[in-house]
């Protein structure tokens, strides 16, 4: 038996009994004769002790160890004469009687304490040296923790699990594919899934009524704190459901689970429609945490002789409680921030609603103190407010808008992360035309249902189809996705024509899905979450790399097994790509 208990268990009701422990050397310290070891498991530290009566052997062997040796102790637990009650264990140690080294370590490349002196990329090439930290570990317990609980509820809603395969045929959701060659079909490749969509529509083709899974998806798109490109999704999808059932349920979902693991009580999720969220959060993400809404200046500023605004398709602003303070080089500093290409915006404009009542801009030459009152009223602006003004062409000026929103939300401390508020967007445009390729894209896939209402636009206005579509946002952050989805055949033909397929091409890409749908398909929808963006927001983090065992970088390396690498020339002959000969 390597060990009777674990470093997390000991406490004084033990004093007395002799235990076997196992685990790593956090640290040693000798102090007058005696040594102290820090043993450390996945439990806890357990303090080990050695002095001048343990035995020769005991006595070597702690002289040979150093930081993450492994080793198997054993020894009396005894009461600590200096405590320490930052520990469970702190007020117990083991008087050692026999100490093995079961084996040796060569010194870390970083203290693997909770508080690590290691940098990320030196923690991302050890990784298995960072997942002894309790706080790294603890990262993706939480993740376990949430997977059980995600588990057991859809288990209880006569959710079947079920596995769909890694090796597919590409499905089109926005993003580029990772591909795999096929040796025994030279020339031709599978995808990785972007997602199961395809195999869980199918799978309510095959009367499953209810499916879900928590699954690996991968995408070659840039990479952001949010997104890595192989990710998990819990993903769902449901028979003989309207948009409404699959709201609720999966609301009831998101509740349980932070009631269960967070033992937080979330009151009823609010609804927003897209447009809503764009014009007066400028994000189809929007955080609810704090308001600060966009307002439409556009009618009142124009005609004070400020060509800009004056010739701008939109002019909008956002109100900062509390920070008409703001001083000339904090404001600036923001201008130049705005004027980043990520935010593109021209200039900005602010107005101060100083304590005193007075008001004072930066284009007081243009605007006179009563027009000034104008915008304030509008905006709803009290005194010690900053307004910051942006125009230009409405989409982008309400993104440019929603962004500094955001940056505000943060210089300001309104964004706390012990606070959760989720909401729906709804109501998302079916269509999103692109200029550059002068057609339309699914905006959230192809298979996506228009509202019944709006299906006589299609053929009309396209870009003015709303679909039955719904994202869950928990704190700016999009969760989940997912819509109801078309199950007639003739509507999907319809809809992959609007995407610019000829029937060949649809046929080719889709004919299994096509030819499904002639073999009676029940209405159905469905939803997916972002497991890694759910565990990290529960985690309070800000990476979705926290909470995976072993992420990839910012350039989707994996920096400790160097992949993505070269592959052999026998290995490419055999999968009949060509060799490059250098
Ligand atoms: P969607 O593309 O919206 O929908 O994806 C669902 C959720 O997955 C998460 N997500 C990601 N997380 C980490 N890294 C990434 N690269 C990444 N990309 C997406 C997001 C997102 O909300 N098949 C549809 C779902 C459906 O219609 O049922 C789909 O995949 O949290």
């Amino acid at each position: 038996m390597y060990r009777t208990h674990t470093c997390g268990e000991l406490r004084m009701d033990s004093q007395g009994i002799t235990v076997t422990l196992a685990g790593w050397v956090q640290r040693k310290r000798e102090l007058g004769g005696m040594t102290f070891v820090d043993l450390r498991d996945r439990y806890g530290i357990t303090q080990l002790v050695g002095n001048e009566n343990s035995t020769p052997e005991v006595k070597e062997s702690l002289r040979k160890i150093g930081r993450e040796f492994v080793i198997q102790a054993s020894g009396t637990v005894r009461e600590r004469s200096s405590k320490n009650p930052n520990l469970p264990t702190g007020d117990v140690e083991i008087e050692l009687l026999t100490l093995n080294v079961l084996s040796p370590s060569e010194v870390p490349p970083f203290t693997i304490e909770d508080e690590s002196d290691g940098g990320d990329d030196i923690r991302m090439k050890y990784r298995y040296l960072d997942l002894r930290r309790a706080p790294v570990r603890n990262n993706l317990i939480l993740r376990a923790d949430m997977a059980h609980a995600i588990r057991s509820f859809l288990k209880e809603h006569k959710f079947i699990e079920t596995e769909t395969p890694v090796l597919m045929k590409s499905t089109p959701e926005g993003a580029r594919d990772f591909v795999v060659p096929s040796r025994m079909n030279p020339g031709q490749f599978y995808a990785l899934p972007q997602s199961p969509q395809l195999f869980k529509q199918l799978l309510m083709v095959a009367g499953f009524d209810r499916y879900y899974q928590i699954v690996k998806c991968f995408r070659d798109e840039d990479l952001r704190a949010d997104r890595q490109p192989e990710f998990t999704q819990v993903d769902c999808e449901m028979s003989y459901v309207e948009q409404e059932d699959v709201l609720k349920l999966f609301e009831a979902m998101t509740k349980h689970l932070f009631l269960s693991v967070k033992g937080l009580t979330l009151s009823d999720f609010p609804r927003m429609t897209y447009r809503e969220a764009a014009e007066s959060y400028g994000s189809d993400k929007p955080d609810i945490r704090f308001d600060m809404k966009l307002t439409d200046l556009t009618a009142t500023v124009k005609g004070y002789g400020f060509k800009v605004f004056d010739e701008a398709e939109y002019v909008g602003g956002i109100c900062a409680s509390g920070a008409a303070e703001y001083t000339r080089k904090q404001l600036d500093e923001l201008t130049e921030w705005v004027k980043r290409p990520q935010i593109g915006a021209k200039g900005l404009v602010y107005i101060k609603y100083n304590a005193d009542g007075t008001l004072k801009s930066s284009v007081d030459k243009f605007y006179s103190e009563e027009a000034l009152r104008n915008i304030a009223a509008l905006m709803r602006a009290e005194p010690g407010a900053l307004m910051l003004i942006l125009s230009g062409a409405k989409k982008h000026t309400l993104e440019a808008l929603g962004t500094l929103r955001i940056e505000m939300g943060n210089r300001l401390g309104l964004r706390d992360k012990t606070t959760f508020k989720p909401l729906w967007v709804i109501d998302f445009p079916l269509l999103e035309w692109d200029d550059e390729t002068q057609r339309f894209y699914a905006m959230h896939h192809p298979f996506t249902a228009p509202k019944p209402e709006d299906v006589p636009l299609l053929d009309t206005a396209p870009g003015d189809v709303r679909a039955n579509a719904y994202d869950l946002v928990i704190n700016g952050v999009e969760i989940g996705g997912g819509s109801v989805r078309i199950f007639q055949s003739a509507l999907q033909s319809k809809m992959f024509s609007l995407l610019g397929f000829t029937p060949e091409a649809a046929e080719a890409q889709f004919g299994f899905l096509l030819s499904a749908f002639r073999y009676g398909a029940p209405p159905h929808a469905g939803i997916a979450l972002g497991f890694d963006r759910l565990v990290s927001m529960f985690a309070g983090l800000d990476s979705i790399r926290d909470v995976i065992a072993f992420p990839k970088n910012n350039a989707g390396r994996d920096v400790m097994n160097d992949a993505p690498s070269s592959i052999s020339d026998g290995q490419l002959k055999e999968l009949n790509i060509a060799v490059t000969i250098e």
